[in-house]
């Protein structure tokens, strides 16, 4: 293997004690739920046991004084002020607030690409059959060459009938990092709005969400930040707060934005008051060293599989295109030898303890890595020894 990128000095079993992850399993897909840490699972376990103290108390009066102090710790981590965020349950429910309050006429354009997240597709599809509106999905061709590249496949589909375009920091299947302030740039001074899909980027990517400057962000803590599931935020510009409605309508309609967002109906709020606690976790690690640790480790896993298996790289081997995640297009081979990919990735947990998805996207099997702080090089090792025995 040639020299490009080491891997980086590893967490330790200290760290790795912190999950309660199978001793004997490889999981390289922290990408899809997360993975909670001791920790903070220890600490949603306190206001668990705070909140059953007495419920009123804690979900009836104080529930605005305890969101408000998760909101400004979390509006320090991804920069940005207190009251622009909303909380959700998850990025999909985020979304959907954002796409169920703005208004659509019969012909507009929502523009995405083909790297959307399936859920979000169906979303948008949704909301379009409702009010008429069209979806333009455009396709951004693999290998992705540069993030102008990319990019630019999104702004030349923009038409004088573009209202919203969906956006992803992060994508999925294909775990590409986009440059979205191109786009948002791009659009300034437009009536294009902008929603940046962002589930994968809280502690993942440096967030500054005020001066990143787009419309909406919808993103997950789950993932990333490793905070509970069931964590996850809205961010909206101040002058489009008066726009957005959450997803469940309660007491605090028309109310503002913050009202709103925070009185959602009786809910169980631990996840989300959980969320300092994971953040202080965090950055006890130091958010520089686990954001460099986890990209290094999947660009170095990344150019150690395309090398072993000379698959062709999606997007420069430097890494500059990757976050945490790398995916890889697996050979059509496979899929003679497995009906489905979901049955290949049951054969490689069953049969060599390794947890990795197999997604399937525009008729290509893709191989998705994670790389988080639970993760070592040796995991990567196991996974070129199973998958020769798949691909020989
Ligand atoms: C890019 C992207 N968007 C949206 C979502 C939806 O997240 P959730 O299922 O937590 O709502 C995901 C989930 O993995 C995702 O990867």
């Amino acid at each position: 293997m040639s020299n490009v990128h080491q891997p980086p000095p590893s967490f330790g079993p200290e760290i790795k004690a912190q999950f309660a992850l199978e001793s004997n399993l490889t999981f390289l897909n922290h990408g899809s739920f997360g993975a909670l840490p001791l920790v903070v699972r220890q600490a949603q376990e306190a206001w668990r046991v705070r909140i059953e103290s007495n419920p009123i108390e804690w979900i009836g009066r104080r529930n605005i004084e305890t969101l408000m102090a998760v909101k400004k710790h979390l509006a320090r981590f991804v920069g940005c002020q207190p009251n622009d965020l909303g909380f959700v349950t998850n990025a999909s429910e985020g979304v959907n607030a954002v796409l169920r309050s703005l208004r659509f006429e019969a012909g507009d354009e929502l523009l995405t690409c083909d790297h959307v997240y399936n859920a979000v597709r169906q979303a948008m599809k949704s909301r379009a059959q409702e009010t008429g509106a069209r979806v333009v999905e455009v396709p951004i061709a693999l290998p992705v060459r540069d993030q102008d590249h990319a990019m630019n496949c999104i702004l030349n589909a923009i038409t004088p009938r573009t209202r919203l375009i969906v956006i992803d920091h992060i994508t999925s299947p294909t775990a590409l990092r986009f440059d979205v302030r191109k786009i948002i740039d791009a659009v300034k001074g437009t009536r294009v709005q902008v929603l940046v899909d962002g589930a994968h980027a809280p502690g993942a990517l440096q967030l500054s969400l005020d001066t990143l400057g787009a419309h909406f962000y919808a993103a997950n803590l789950h993932k990333w930040t490793m905070a509970p599931r069931g964590s996850a935020f809205v961010w909206v510009a101040p002058q489009f707060q008066k726009d957005i409605h959450p997803c469940i309508i309660s007491h605090e309609f028309a109310n503002g934005f913050t009202a709103e967002f925070d009185w959602q109906g009786t809910r169980d709020l631990s996840a989300w008051n959980t969320v300092p606690a994971a953040l202080a976790w965090f950055e006890k690690l130091g958010s520089q060293r686990v954001l460099q640790h986890n990209h290094q480790l999947a660009a170095w896993a990344h150019q150690l599989l395309c090398e072993e298996f000379s698959f062709e790289p999606l997007s420069p081997l430097d890494g500059s295109m990757l976050s945490c995640m790398a995916s890889m297009r697996l050979p059509n081979s496979l899929q003679a030898k497995f009906d489905k990919p979901e049955a290949f990735q049951k054969q490689l947990l069953d049969a060599d303890h390794i947890e990795v998805p197999i997604i399937e996207w525009n008729q290509h099997w893709l191989l998705r890595v994670s790389a988080a702080i639970h993760n070592e090089p040796a995991h990567y090792e196991r996974l070129v020894v199973a998958l020769k025995k798949y691909l020989a």
